[in-house]
């Protein structure tokens, strides 16, 4: 590849390595496998997110059957929408409720946030502090469709694999959480046109320029793919933003037409779920597109939610979860 110039300054180049695996559904070459995996993916999805809805009572110590509906849902959508029967309302207690389900559930490794607590946990609220005012997680605006860590890329071992977000307050208005399981989005592309899938799974898909940090310090330039298959389960990882400054997308026809085709799908896909986390409510997922709607906080409620972003998949250690009907990893 070529360094070339952006208005940002010289991208730097990476190494030409094709992210496509040479066999297995995500393979362009292996059509058997992909058709395969796909029909077993598409029957499994609900198109109901209640479906993937799970009770936990104790999240101290969740039941094993708990964790079973837990990983259930995770095969069939990467995600399970969890609620705490007897929420904790005191932050402290819901921290440690929060850890304990990502622990139950097999994150152990956690990203070190700038704004993260000890125990990894990041408080996304409004904030006015030195360090996290101007950034939009910390404000009532809305998010554009993401994945988590796309801003970053230091090869697939260091991917955003797991996220779980955790709502202790709502908005008094507002504040409403779109989520689309990765892999359905992978199949909407790959079903109008494989080749927009071979532009998005190249090494140098998608570029973030240098930027400064909550703390202070340069990033640099972040160059990587949209997908690529985690070397360590099998699974699909996934790093896109919707966003359109700040981002520097490979100067091809493919490409453009891959991320036109990307948005359009987030946009009207009937696999999107639309929800309202309430408080002691929350989404453990596998980092799933996600995006938010701009809210309303009021003297009486200040939405907080807290998230958790892991270097670990779910349940891709064997025995955490007896699950029927677990899916074998691809
Ligand atoms: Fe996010």
């Amino acid at each position: 590849m070529q360094a070339v110039d952006t208005p940002f300054g010289a991208r730097k180049p990476v190494a030409g390595i094709s992210a496509e695996p040479s066999s297995g559904p995500f393979s362009l070459t292996d059509e058997a496998a992909y058709r395969a995996w796909r029909e077993t993916k598409l029957a499994a999805h609900p198109t109901d997110p209640t479906a993937l809805a799970v009770d936990i009572v104790d999240p101290l110590a969740p039941s094993r059957a708990e964790l079973a509906a837990v990983a259930t849902a995770v095969a069939r959508a990467d995600m399970c929408l969890y609620r705490f029967v007897d929420a904790p309302t005191d932050e402290s207690h819901a921290r440690r409720a929060v850890s304990a389900l990502a622990a139950a559930c097999g994150l152990g490794r956690f990203e070190k946030h700038r704004s993260a607590g000890p125990d990894g946990l990041v408080a996304i609220e409004v904030a006015a502090d030195a360090h996290r005012s101007g950034f939009i997680p910390y404000s009532t605006r809305p998010i554009g469709w993401h994945t988590d860590g796309y801003y970053a890329y230091e090869g697939p071992s260091r991917a955003i694999r797991a996220m779980v977000l955790h709502c202790v307050r709502p908005a008094a208005d507002g504040g409403v959480n779109a989520l689309f399981d990765h892999e359905i989005a992978y199949i909407r592309l790959r079903d109008r046109d494989p080749a927009l899938v071979e532009a998005l799974m190249r090494p140098d898909a998608m570029s973030i320029p240098p930027s400064v940090e909550e703390d202070g310090s340069v990033r640099d330039w972040a160059v990587g793919p949209v997908f690529e298959v985690d070397p360590a389960t099998g699974g699909l990882l996934m790093r896109y933003t919707a966003r359109k400054r700040h981002i520097v997308w490979a100067d091809d026809a493919t490409t453009r037409a891959a991320v036109t085709a990307l948005e359009e799908i987030c946009a009207t896909d009937p696999l999107v779920f639309r929800l309202r986390l309430d408080a002691g409510q929350g989404v453990v997922c596998n980092n799933v597109l996600h995006d938010r709607t701009g809210f309303g906080d009021d003297a009486h409620s200040t939405r907080l939610l807290y998230r958790l972003r892991s270097y670990d998949r779910l349940f891709a250690s064997p025995g955490l979860a007896d699950a029927p009907g677990v899916r074998a990893l691809p």
